[in-house]
């Protein structure tokens, strides 16, 4: 089994007419908060990857999971040896591979596009690559594998060509070409994408049976969470050529290292208000919250903070610190919830209530909070505090 290891990886393409954004010249309580409603917060132009560091286990599934353009197909092509990286080095367990092709790293890649022969059978799709590696004395016995461990129905598919495919049995011939081949690393690059969704959920989870079947390592990008959680076994989460955390999706979800990855994960993500700190409380425009608990080092008082509350963690609650003024109430009778989108004092707002909870007929909902529940996140780099 192999453990991937990446130091200090970057990568930059050139940007033909564009410069990276000035610093903002806004006040510093607003500094982060204002940053992340630009485009070069999530993917400055040019920038794919930025001292990039990750250690992927020897068998686990890391989800490289971020919003488009952070550079996770990048990061994808420098571990498969397609993209020369400007600096750092990959290494497969103890070895240097940084300067091997791609079939010397013994890599299995799997696209959203599948990049299937257009003009060849499936069988052959699959049996290409031990002919081009003159291993034809092979080939019936690994497509009477690989088609067994595909199950019912793949062996129908063998004899058509892609365009006589659909694209859920395209995407399953492709996976079944990279088996075949029995990498010693898995890589997915957004595989579910052009399928519908109740295609998405079954070839997910076909995807998740042949990766506990065969241990590999395996790296699936995808800028979908819930696919990110329903495959990953840990998450590396990217934004703008960096990962900001690493770790399980709980650790992630419940300790986001920066109001950024705070404000990407759960449905809808956590809700993220600029703040001022005082002696024990937070002010919220005129609103004053409870202080979060949990903080080992308080901000002073006075100190420019990002205030941070999950929809789900807003209760109803008459004498309430929290004043929503209400624009569009959602049902979600598959959640029993009703989303509540709003404003608090004036910055955009999401409430999870209980269905049972009713429309709000109300313009304003007085809601509250456990103080175990909140974070606090600096107002310039986003960090959330210890
Ligand atoms: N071949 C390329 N030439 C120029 N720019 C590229 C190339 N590939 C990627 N980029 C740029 O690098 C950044 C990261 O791209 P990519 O890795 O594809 O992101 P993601 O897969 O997360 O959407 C983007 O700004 C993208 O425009
Ligand atoms: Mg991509």
């Amino acid at each position: 089994m192999t453990l991937i290891r990446l130091e200090g990886v970057s990568k930059r393409f050139a940007a033909a007419g564009m410069e990276a954004p000035a610093e903002t010249e806004e006040p510093l309580h607003t500094a982060y908060y204002a940053r992340m409603r630009e485009p070069a917060f999530l993917a400055p132009p040019g920038v794919a990857l930025e001292r990039v560091n990750l250690v992927v286990r020897a068998g686990e599934t890391m989800a490289i999971l971020g919003p488009s353009g952070c550079g996770k197909t990048t990061l994808l092509r420098v571990v498969a040896g397609l993209v020369p990286p400007d600096a750092g080095r990959v290494y497969f367990n103890e070895q240097d591979v940084t300067e091997q092709s791609p079939a010397e790293r013994r890599i299995g890649m799997v696209f959203q596009n599948y990049a299937l022969y257009p003009h060849m059978e499936s069988r052959e799709n699959i049996a290409f690559y031990f002919r081009l590696h003159h291993r034809e004395q092979e080939i019936p016995e690994r497509v009477r594998a690989v088609s067994q461990i595909m199950g019912v129905g793949f062996d129908l598919l063998l004899d058509r060509k892609p365009p006589q495919l659909s694209e859920g049995e395209r995407q399953r011939v492709a996976i079944a070409r990279c088996i075949a081949r029995e990498p010693s690393v898995f890589l997915f690059d957004e595989p579910l994408s052009n399928l519908d969704a109740q295609l998405r959920v079954r070839t997910r989870a076909e995807i998740k049976r042949l990766l506990r079947r065969f241990h590999s390592t395996c790296m699936y990008v995808t800028h979908d969470q819930t696919e990110a959680v329903a495959l990953g076994d840990r998450i590396a989460m990217m934004r703008a050529g960096r990962i900001e955390q690493v770790g399980t999706f709980g650790e992630l979800y419940d300790w986001p290292a920066t109001a950024f990855v705070a404000g990407f994960l759960g449905s809808p993500p956590m809700n993220i208000w600029p703040a001022q700190a005082e002696a024990d409380a937070v002010l919220v425009g005129t609103m004053r919250l409870p202080m979060p608990a949990l903080l080992r080092h308080p901000p002073r008082a006075g100190a420019p903070v990002l205030f941070g509350i999950r929809p789900e963690h807003l209760h109803l609650d008459d004498a309430g610190p929290i004043r929503l003024e209400v624009e569009i109430v959602e049902p979600h009778p598959s959640e029993h919830a009703l989303l509540v989108h709003g404003r608090v004092a004036g910055y955009p707002a999401v409430a999870k209530l209980p269905m049972a909870t009713g429309v709000p007929r109300r313009q304003a909902l007085r809601l509250t909070f456990a103080p175990a529940d909140a974070r606090l996140f600096d107002a310039f780099t986003g960090e959330r505090l210890p």
